[in-house]
């Protein structure tokens, strides 16, 4: 028995990234299944559903409020969400998979790459900002990351996600940081952006 509900649904074409989905705040592990075949066609997609609930809408980790993050439980949650990905490896006989993860999922995300990198192969982040003050020196050699966040994006300020995009970079991912005419919603371009980003790993 797994730790996470979550959604698998296998490769069909050998040699695909296996994709990790990591939902945003009030979402499930239905919601980006449709992304995940659109910017990952072939891919295995494993989908898990975040366990902390706020009024009823699951997500990755505790919040005090709106950006401001209770780091003991983004700490206890990603070594969790690690856990989760090392069973569900071996259940499903998965390489390391790519994370792609939207707000709070690509928080979470973030914060696994800085506490268990080995646990993920690389990462997108859409719109993501920076999930611990004080991280630890995690090597992040070769990892490949992507954030793409929204200039008018009114949740993440644009010097937050800068933030996030140095400090990955500084402890060794391959970091590639876009900013799009657009706010805290998803857009047609960072469906485009992402497959592309996809494609050349
Ligand atoms: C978070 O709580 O992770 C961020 O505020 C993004 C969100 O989920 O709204």
């Amino acid at each position: 028995e797994l730790s996470f509900i979550h959604r698998i649904k296998p490769a069909t074409e050998p040699g695909k990234p296996p994709i990790l989905l990591l939902h945003g705040t009030g979402g499930n592990e239905d919601d980006l299944l449709p992304l995940g075949g659109m910017i990952a066609p072939g891919s295995a997609l494993l989908s898990p559903r975040g366990k902390v609930l706020e009024g009823g809408m699951p997500r990755f980790f505790r919040r005090l409020r709106e950006g401001i993050f209770d780091e003991e439980d983004v700490r206890r949650r990603a070594h969790e969400l690690a856990d989760f990905i090392a069973q569900a490896r071996e259940s499903y006989n998965l390489a390391a998979p790519i994370a792609v993860g939207f707000s709070n999922g690509a928080n979470i995300a973030a914060a696994v790459l800085q506490l268990r990198p080995e646990a993920l192969a690389g990462a997108a982040l859409l719109r993501a900002m920076v999930p611990l003050q004080d991280p630890p020196a995690a090597d992040l050699s070769g990892k490949p990351v992507l954030i793409l966040s929204g200039a008018s994006d009114p949740i993440v300020p644009a010097d937050n996600a800068r933030r996030l995009a140095s400090l990955l970079q500084t402890t060794g991912a391959t970091v590639e940081h876009r900013v799009l005419p657009t706010g805290h919603g998803l857009s047609q371009t960072d469906v485009a952006l992402t497959k592309a980003w996809i494609d050349q790993l």
